[in-house]
């Protein structure tokens, strides 16, 4: 895959930055990462030229298009009066004005820069607003690189132990080992489990996060009843409940998953679709509980309102109020789905589709997948192999199945047609 470029830069790259990615997961082997150019709308451009119809959308926040006129527009008018001020300005308001009204469960918001901080915000603010230290986790779901949460995120199935009691996996050395002792792990929807560690230690936990739908791993959906579980129980035993939207957020609704869902957890987090790939992000949710922040509880940062990433927020949030432009989405995204599976069960594949046509995946070998121990199980290397082929033919999933296809705005049919017409190709040659 890719040309003498790529791997030119590669070697390069690899001289002075560790794996020559600033982001552990951008790193696809040796020979085989991509170097991107450019992009624009729903292409990319590797440093070889060649062009791809992405589905990576940068893991998500490109919920428009790449360099989208309108956002960059507003965000050039904007830093032309200055980016960084350690003040207040009223463009900020005004974005956590339209989160609030957007989001049924946000009353308050603090705005961040990216998914990982205000994951650990958020955690701080449950900690602090129950008094107790203990984080309950799901396995696969990934809130960000900080060690509250960066366990169990991806590990072979077998290390993560007996699904009655799992062991939790540190998903990076360097994790002090005394971490250990504040986190529960269990598989996503195991509604058993949930309930007997809720009846055991449900008094000492914090927080209860989790991704509505696992955008970590193959967009795996939550089972009926298993989002209300967690709202109740946490109710029930003063934990705060933390949804992460990170990438469902301005992506799979206007008022993300939990519109979607209708469920009102304490804290929401957003980042990714909010600012269209500019580096905003939000922490969010009751009045009584956000409130704390600055009662003895410290949440800050010099970049948190920066002005390019709020700018881009404004933009996209407005855009998305006044446009039907996720429902534009919906329609393709589902005609995407629909054609892949049609074209894996014409050639007798059996594959399971997860997700929401804005981000979705297939497990190819299964029926249906619950969590990620059963996902471990599906033809990873069929698909990988058919990951590469289409990458050749300039479609570009991630290379990573456990990464949901992702689609934006400017998705047009014609890309959608031309998607599944490579695919129905590659996947009847793989059949032969
Ligand atoms: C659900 C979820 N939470 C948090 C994060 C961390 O976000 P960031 O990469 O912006 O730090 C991610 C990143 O992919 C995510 O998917």
């Amino acid at each position: 895959m890719f040309g003498p470029k790529t791997h030119a830069l590669q070697k390069r790259a690899q001289d002075v930055i560790p794996l020559g990615v600033n982001s552990n997961f951008r790193y696809w082997g040796d020979g085989i990462t991509p170097y991107v150019q450019k992009a624009k709308g729903a292409y990319l451009w590797d440093v070889d030229g060649a062009k791809y119809i992405d589905y990576r959308m940068a893991f998500g926040p490109i919920i428009l298009g790449h360099s989208f006129n309108e956002v960059d527009q507003k965000v050039i008018e904007e830093i032309q009066k200055g980016i960084l001020f350690a003040m207040t300005s009223e463009l900020e308001v005004e974005v956590v004005e339209m989160i609030v009204e957007m989001s049924p469960a946000i009353e308050m918001v603090r705005l961040a820069c990216s998914g990982t901080e205000s994951t650990m915000h958020a955690i701080r603010v449950a900690r602090a607003y129950t008094g107790r230290d203990i984080i309950l986790k799901f396995e696969g779901n990934y809130h960000g690189m900080h060690d509250h949460t960066l366990w169990s995120t991806y590990a072979p199935a077998e290390s993560y132990g007996n699904a009655r009691s799992p062991i939790p996996v540190p998903a990076s050395s360097g994790i002090p080992k005394s971490m250990r002792e504040f986190i529960i792990t269990l598989p996503f929807n195991d509604v058993e489990g949930f309930e007997r560690v809720m009846h055991s230690y449900g008094d000492q936990i914090a927080a209860v996060i989790t991704e509505p739908c696992q955008g970590n791993c193959a967009a795996i959906n939550p089972l009926d009843g298993f989002l209300e579980l967690i709202r109740q129980r946490t109710e029930e035993h003063g934990c705060v409940f933390i949804l992460d939207e990170v990438k469902t957020g301005f992506r799979i609704a206007n008022g993300g998953a939990q519109e979607y869902y209708r469920i009102k957890p304490d804290l929401v987090t957003y980042a990714k679709a909010l600012g269209n790939g500019y580096p905003v992000a939000a922490f969010g949710g009751k009045k009584e509980i956000m409130s704390i922040i600055g009662d003895g509880v410290a949440i800050g940062g010099t970049y948190t309102n920066n002005k390019p990433g709020v700018a881009a927020a404004y933009a996209t949030l407005k855009l998305l109020k006044e446009k039907p432009i996720l429902k534009t989405i919906e329609n393709r995204g589902q005609r995407l789905m629909d054609g892949l599976k049609d074209i894996f069960e014409e050639n007798d594949i059996p594959v399971a589709i997860t997700g929401y046509p804005a981000m979705f995946s297939f497990s190819i070998g299964l029926d249906k997948v619950t969590n990620q121990r059963e996902w471990t199980q599906s033809d990873r290397n069929l698909n990988l192999h058919l990951t590469e082929k289409a990458i050749e033919k300039g479609v570009m999933p991630d290379h990573d199945a456990r990464e949901p296809w992702f689609l934006c705005y400017e998705h047009s049919d014609a890309d959608i047609d031309e998607t599944l017409n490579v695919y129905a190709e590659i996947v009847k040659e793989v059949k032969k």
